[in-house]
């Protein structure tokens, strides 16, 4: 059973910048490099959630789940396997690397590279922000959220919920957006999925939840002040109640920086919204595409 957004890797020819983006604009920790040079920030307790990896070009290299532990991923392992796809045991070294006991990992029908991972590894020291905040909430709703353009938003659907267990929290009907919430905690999505506008996988953004709207406030003035595009302006989402904005980082992908998120539980019933936004959210900066292509070296980082 998937539990939560455990990690997050890209890789990018400007991966170096975020050893100050992250810490200085987004209040991350730095913390040791990966050995391929990656820069790593750290959160909340956990080692680290974020790596940018050295690479030629900006894409996404896998997305990383928490479990319920090695037996349980087994079991998905032997159902993506029924589906028609074959889940690989990363090695100890492999494992190692993203500072995890073990995982298996497989590409999904978009062909975006996922992680099933247990025994995530925590810090042995506390988390000490890269600038003056209020920290982020994570624990039991893991890292934020994912969301991805898919070219086959049925089938995609279909295997989310199947095959890997996400539970539908609502639905997005606004031409041309046609868009899928799934939670696997009280996070109101870990996941998102998003009618692709061409026969290829995209990635559209992640999302970081701070404690308090006064920190999102400040990541907007460090935006404005170090002339980091805002892609979204401030805004507060019909579905998740995330008061949020959207900026480019320097890796190109979208990040959502918000607070307020709405919790779930077991009994929630599924909503259906013709709106992203009630307010705000309004799109700049039509000149830096939404859409990160999916990094094609899935194997390599
Ligand atoms: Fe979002």
């Amino acid at each position: 059973m998937i539990t939560s957004l455990a990690y997050f890797g890209a890789t990018s020819p400007d991966y170096k910048e975020w050893e100050s983006f992250g810490p200085k604009v987004l209040g991350c920790e730095l913390v040791e490099s990966g050995p391929d040079g990656a820069v790593r920030l750290r959160i909340d307790e956990m080692s680290y959630r974020l790596a940018i990896h050295p690479g030629e070009a900006n894409g996404v290299a896998y997305i990383g789940w928490e479990t319920t532990g090695v037996e349980d991923v087994q079991q998905m392992v032997e159902r993506l396997q029924a589906y028609g796809i074959e889940a690989k045991r990363a090695s100890a070294e492999e494992a190692a690397l993203r500072k995890v006991l073990g995982f298996y990992w497989f590409i999904d029908p978009s062909g975006i590279r996922h992680e099933l991972v247990w025994g995530q590894m925590r810090s042995n020291t506390p988390f000490h922000a890269g600038r003056g905040m209020s920290g982020f909430r994570t624990g039991d709703q893991g890292l934020g959220h994912v969301v991805l353009a898919v070219p086959d938003l049925e089938k995609s659907d279909q295997f989310y919920r199947d095959v890997l267990g996400f539970k539908l929290s609502d639905t997005v009907d606004m031409p041309p957006i046609y868009a899928f919430f799934y939670h696997v905690n009280g996070r109101h999505h870990s996941l998102a999925i998003a009618r692709s506008p061409t026969d290829k996988a995209a990635f559209l953004h992640l999302m970081i939840e701070v404690n308090t709207l006064e920190d999102v406030g400040i990541a907007q003035d460090l935006c404005l002040e170090h002339n980091i595009p805002i892609t979204r302006t401030l805004g507060c989402h019909t579905n998740d109640r995330m008061i949020s904005f959207y900026l480019h980082t320097p890796s190109a992908f979208r990040l959502e920086y918000g607070w307020g998120g709405l919790d779930v539980d077991d009994l929630w019933v599924p909503r259906y919204y013709d709106r992203t936004s009630s307010w705000g959210h309004h799109h700049q900066h039509p000149e830096l595409s939404p859409f990160l292509p999916i990094n094609p070296v899935n194997e390599q980082v």
